[in-house]
């Protein structure tokens, strides 16, 4: 019987297949680790068979893949595809699907769920007619579910048929390069490491701000907003990554312990008003599939406090946000001034689109002068040709890790859990105060009451 791996795509025919997982499955084909994945089965209700399937994704991979197109790595890489036609909403459908994969002997499964959380439950019902489908491992995508109680529902459907450890929830942000990067840069760096408290640090600031509107997700995206759809997950994550402590070691058990010790620390605002600013851009409630009348955030800026010995008074700064100005993900670590009047050390942690790491420091002016001036280091890791081909996007680095069992960058369900308590709460605080989502701009960087919010504590948004 074969032992080779059987990546199973359920919502085969949908964006994030073709746009993110057929071209990082290409890229991993292009690289080293070609044989980790034997066959790949998509399942999709639209009539294609395998050749058509095979030529429909050939463009997009040809689009979107990290690594150059070349027509013969493509070839060997379609020859792995199946196209398995099904509706996955028919739980007797999966029979037939059993009986499939018994004629390919594929025991060793990845199921992939790449549709929306609501149908986890159904397929997990399905997949109970499949044989040994129980021991495979399965990937799910955020959301996790839209609210605590609804994140445990799903949570309890997953682990009531997969293994707790055979679970990974893809984040997508833990692929970044430069996510990863920050660990590197902190500890392995005394010059950092010795001053990342709050006796040194006089705010750190995570920003992600886009570009692009809700485009053509208005539809799930009316029933999320930035708070759901970013903070909860992505940016909680990158905060936790930056607040905790040391590991043990790079064990997934110990990484994860120290992130779940930063949650839990994580103080509920005494006044929300002083916390938190939404945001809606101008425009919004006449995208497709919006309510007319929608109050959804597409902006988001918070202050968080980490209550423990490392942390206590320093805020963290969060914020996020669609149809901004510019596009520009990065983690400012703001150090306090040596001498009241003095421009302070900044270290910026830039994530996308540049991958980079910007270091400001005081120096003296040329000449005879003892005034000061700011030297500016900025150093672009994607500048270089060589970098980008070496650095996996972060879907094929998370792909391939979970195909190598590898857990450490996946979220836990604990994780998921404490966030969504945080998110609930602070949502639910600033409705009950009747704040509204201020509207701002297009092409700025989000509503004036954000930037009131961090000059209350004295400080202003790094740019
Ligand atoms: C997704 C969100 O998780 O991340 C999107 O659902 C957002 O709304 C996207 O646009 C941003 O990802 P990236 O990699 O472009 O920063």
């Amino acid at each position: 019987m074969s032992k080779e791996q059987v990546f199973t795509i359920f919502g085969g025919t949908g964006d994030l297949t073709f746009r993110k997982l057929l071209p990082a499955l290409y890229n991993i084909e292009a690289s080293a680790d070609k044989d980790l994945c034997a066959r790949i089965v998509v399942v999709g209700r639209r009539d294609y068979t395998s050749q058509t399937y095979r030529e429909a994704a050939r463009d997009w991979v040809e689009q979107f893949a990290r690594l150059r197109f070349k027509e013969e790595t493509y070839e060997t890489f379609a020859r792995r595809i199946i196209y398995y036609q099904m509706d996955f909403t028919d739980e007797a459908s999966f029979e037939d699907l059993n009986v499939f994969y018994r004629e390919m002997e594929a025991v060793n499964h990845i199921f992939y769920f790449a549709v929306a959380p609501r149908f986890f439950g159904t397929i997990v019902n399905g997949l109970k007619r499949v044989e040994g489908a129980e021991a495979g491992k399965v990937v799910i995508e955020k959301p996790f579910g839209e609210s605590l109680p609804a994140a445990s529902v799903l949570n309890e459907a997953m682990e009531g048929f997969f293994k707790a450890d055979h679970i990974y929830r893809i984040d997508h942000y833990l692929g970044k390069e430069m996510v990863r990067n920050i660990q590197i840069i902190r500890f392995a760096n005394p010059i950092f490491s010795r001053v990342w408290d709050a006796e040194h640090i006089e705010c750190i600031q995570i920003s992600a701000m886009e570009e692009v509107g809700v485009e053509t997700r208005g539809g799930y995206y009316d029933h999320s907003g930035a708070l759901k759809d970013m903070v909860q997950n992505h940016l909680l994550q990158i905060l936790t990554i930056v607040a905790m402590e040391q590991p043990e070691s790079l064990a997934v058990e110990d990484m994860h312990r120290e992130q779940i010790k930063v949650l839990e620390a994580l103080r509920m605002p005494e006044d929300i008003s002083e916390s938190m600013v939404l945001g809606q851009y101008e425009g919004y409630r006449q995208e497709p599939s919006v309510d007319e009348n929608s109050s959804t955030e597409t902006y988001a800026a918070l202050k968080l406090m980490v209550d423990n010995d490392r942390w206590r008074g320093m805020p963290f700064y969060v914020r996020t946000g669609k149809k901004l100005g510019k596009r520009e993900m990065q983690v400012a670590i703001v150090f306090k001034s040596s001498v009241e009047g003095v421009e302070p050390d900044i270290l910026n942690i830039k994530i996308q689109p540049t991958e980079g790491v910007y270091l400001q420091f005081n120096i003296k002016k040329p000449g005879e002068t003892e005034e000061l001036a700011q030297a500016k280091m900025d150093f672009c890791q994607n500048c270089s040709l060589a970098n980008r081909m070496n650095t996996p996007e972060a879907y094929e680095r998370l792909l391939g890790a979970c195909m190598r069992g590898e857990r450490s960058w996946f979220s836990q369900w604990d994780q998921v859990e404490i966030s969504w308590r945080y998110i609930d709460k602070v949502r639910e605080q600033y409705h009950k105060k009747g704040l509204p989502a201020y509207e701002y701009r297009q092409g700025t960087s989000g509503p004036e009451e954000a930037d009131n919010l961090v000059q209350s504590f004295g400080h202003t948004w790094f740019e």
